[in-house]
């Protein structure tokens, strides 16, 4: 029998729980959240991650919200009880929307609890709390389903005997299982091609190294970790035939906001010839931002940069930057795999043809 698949939120009723991926690989250890605050903190201390992840245990965060407040009111049955779960929603909402801002897949997820609270709405707390669970679980079946097609659609872009590059995490443990741009690579191994994936390690949060390389190990996929600066030499020695990377959110002309290094990457790759390929869900595209100049990129503590797990990398009192995302023009990309299908340039065209219909009610 094979090893289980990868969980990385699952809703369990009274909580969310996640795998912490700050302690990967060292430790696989799942965090119980039992409070709104707590999936919060989850999602701004990574240790929950990924653009696809961030959404579904946002959504899982709101949930939560509404079963601890119904919880709180339960017995009551004036049109009070349902005005607390809603406050509470609203709170939450609130609260989680202020914890990362570039990937769109959270405000996506907390877009999608309220419209379902809004339909909701008049049927009573408990219904509304087991409605708002409901639909965080749906959100992650959803998710799995499509990492999966995005994997059948992206696995026919590789070939017998590519080496493969890969930046950051695109795995499961980005998204609720399978992973994005990683769904790809895996999807192609388990199709019979025999690939080789090359690593980045992924500074200065080390994703590349911590969590691509643990996925890649578990699925027994040939694999070499190498560190950022190795990428343009390995690619002139032709070892690496295409490259697949995530994306945190994609403007409607097709630029890409993903992982701090990224657009070197599709510089290089332009350089060398060589495709490169983003995997991601409709979900991680923002309809209403024209090009990736719009996309707001995440700032994070330069302690991060100047220290690893506490240890200094630098002499005390250095100044460092860090911001966590860059955009990749889409004049640079060969195409967009989605659950949709390969998107091909001109990509504004191609997005737009796919665009799910807005749901009942909202006009944007
Ligand atoms: O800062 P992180 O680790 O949340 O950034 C993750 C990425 O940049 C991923 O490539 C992206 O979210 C796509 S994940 C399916």
């Amino acid at each position: 029998m094979g090893k289980p698949e990868i969980k990385t939120v699952e809703w369990h009723g009274d909580s969310v729980w996640l795998i912490d991926q700050t302690l990967l690989p060292a430790q696989l250890a799942i965090v119980k959240c039992r409070t709104v605050a707590q999936v919060a903190h989850a999602i701004k201390s990574m240790q929950v991650r990924g653009a696809p992840a961030i959404g579904v245990t946002a959504a899982m965060g709101v949930a939560l919200a509404a079963h601890l407040a119904a919880s709180a009111c339960a017995g009551h049955r004036s049109g009070n009880g349902e005005a607390a779960v809603h406050a509470a929603v609203d709170a939450a909402c609130r609260e989680l929307g202020v914890t990362r801002p570039t990937a769109v897949n959270l405000f996506w997820g907390l877009e999608r609890m309220r419209s379902v609270a809004e339909e909701l709405r008049g049927t009573g707390t408990e219904a509304v709390a087991a409605g708002l669970a409901a639909a965080a679980e749906q959100l992650a079946a959803e998710d799995e389903a499509t990492c999966r097609a995005m994997g059948r659609h992206g696995a026919a872009l590789i070939t017998d005997g590519d080496g493969v590059l890969t930046h950051c995490n695109a795995g499961a443990l980005a998204a609720v299982t399978y992973g994005t741009a990683l769904g790809v690579v895996r999807a192609a191994h388990e199709a019979g091609r025999d690939i080789h994936v090359w690593v980045d390690e992924t500074r200065p949060f080390l994703q590349g190294a911590r969590l691509t390389a643990w996925e890649l190990q578990q699925l027994g996929i040939d694999s070499t970790l190498i560190t950022d600066n190795m990428a343009a030499h390995f690619m002139s020695q032709g070892r690496i035939q295409k490259i697949v990377v995530g994306a945190d959110r994609i403007a409607a002309n097709g630029d890409v906001a993903n992982k701090i290094g990224t657009y070197a990457l599709a510089v290089l790759a332009a350089h060398h010839g060589i495709p490169f390929y983003v995997g991601a869900p409709l979900s991680t595209v923002d309809w209403d931002v024209p090009d990736g100049a719009a996309i707001p990129i995440e700032q994070r503590d330069p302690d991060e940069v100047t220290h690893l797990r506490g240890a200094p990398l630098a002499p005390d009192g250095m100044a460092a930057a860090h911001p966590a995302f860059d955009v990749t023009p889409h004049t640079l990309i060969s195409a967009i795999i989605t659950e949709a299908g390969v998107l091909h340039p001109p990509l504004a065209a191609s997005l737009a043809a796919v665009r799910p219909a807005a749901p009942a009610g909202d006009a944007t």
